[in-house]
């Protein structure tokens, strides 16, 4: 179903005459641009990664109101995945969940499909390990996915949470994550120079299931290693208070879990990164992204809630966004 929606999608939106109109009907540039790590962004809803993970649709994405699309994982050399079904609905819970597993085109491929039909607002591209290399060699592989996909992307989120990569949340331990880090904005700082332009922004996507002693050894990573900014949260693997039967969840298997029962605990990541970076990284929660919810609520749901945002700011009496959430653009 996710692939025969992908191609839908971008088959009805692959005309610049239908994605004008989908334009008209979807999209309202309610807040004024929103500047945040340099980037000015349409509004702040955007797409998580996984759903455009080879960066094929978002052209046609970006015409459904999206402020950003972050395409991918991609890894440095194409991967199938694990094997099917790898993908389940919990209705009852407004749930998914998932161990995908990272099945991609490979980097230098995505970078080829965004360069045929770039999308109309900010592109983040998400990077995370090929399955084949091990943790200790994963530094080398992260640096060729992200010198295959440095200038096609506006900004580069380093996945070090999927649980569906054996070992792969190894790395947001600070060492390993210093590590990593380190030799990503050496070759961020490189590539800017060749190019003349600033180094690109690079975000860092964290796991739910760390402690807060965990959280803050990694806020303090970030922050002395230059990081623009924390996504959180990646899916859980944890499955408490979920309506979904027991026996149920036990038949889906081993997976990330999505959708509206982590909001609780992705509210709380947030909150706490917001205290232990105040000042550092740009206040709270600037801009939002999903998934789970564009697959239960449809191809409105980016429109309906920046129509919502913007309802709250006209009602408190803002003209901005940022004024309303009281966050400095940097
Ligand atoms: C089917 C599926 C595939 C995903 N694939 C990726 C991925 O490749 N890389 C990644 O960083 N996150 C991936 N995610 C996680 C989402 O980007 C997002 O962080 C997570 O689902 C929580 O947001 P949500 O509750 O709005 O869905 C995936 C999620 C789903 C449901």
């Amino acid at each position: 179903m996710h692939e025969f929606a992908l191609s839908a999608l971008s088959v009805a939106l692959s005309t610049s005459a239908t994605r004008r109109l989908a334009t008209r009907q979807l999209r309202r540039e309610t807040f004024g641009k929103l500047k945040r790590f340099g980037l000015e962004f349409g509004n702040p809803i955007g797409l998580a990664a996984g759903f455009d993970k080879n960066g094929t649709a978002a052209q046609a994405l970006a015409a459904l109101g999206f402020g950003f699309i972050e395409v991918g994982s991609v890894t440095s050399e194409a991967q199938p995945g694990n094997p099917r079904p790898r993908l389940f609905r919990l209705p009852r819970d407004r749930a998914l969940i998932n161990r995908a597993g990272f099945n991609n085109c490979g980097a230098a491929q995505l970078a080829e499909n965004i360069r045929r039909r770039r999308p109309d607002c900010v592109l983040g591209v998400n990077i995370g390990k090929s399955r084949s290399v091990s943790i200790e060699d994963a530094i080398p592989d992260y640096l060729k996915s992200f010198e295959a996909v440095y200038d096609i992307a506006d900004y580069i989120a380093i996945n070090v949470s999927s649980p569906n990569t054996p070992n792969l949340r190894e790395l947001q331990r600070p060492e390993m994550l210093a590590g990593l880090l380190k030799s990503l904005q050496q070759r961020n700082a490189e590539l800017g120079l060749q190019h003349s332009h600033q180094p690109k922004p690079l975000l860092l996507k964290i796991a739910p299931d760390l402690s807060e002693s965990e959280i803050e050894s990694i806020v303090e990573v970030a922050i002395s290693f230059k990081v623009a900014g924390l996504i959180a949260t990646n899916t859980t693997i944890n499955r408490e208070g979920l309506q979904t039967s027991h026996a149920e969840i036990e038949s889906f298997g081993e997976g990330g879990l999505s959708g509206a029962p982590l909001g609780q605990r992705s509210n709380e990541v947030i909150a706490l990164i917001y205290r232990l970076s105040r000042g550092q990284i740009c206040a709270g929660a600037s801009l939002i992204q999903l998934y789970t919810g564009f697959i239960y609520e449809g191809p409105s749901v980016a429109r309906r809630i920046n129509e919502g945002l913007a309802e709250i700011v006209r009602h408190e009496g803002f003209r901005t966004l940022d004024e309303a959430v009281g966050c400095r653009s940097k």
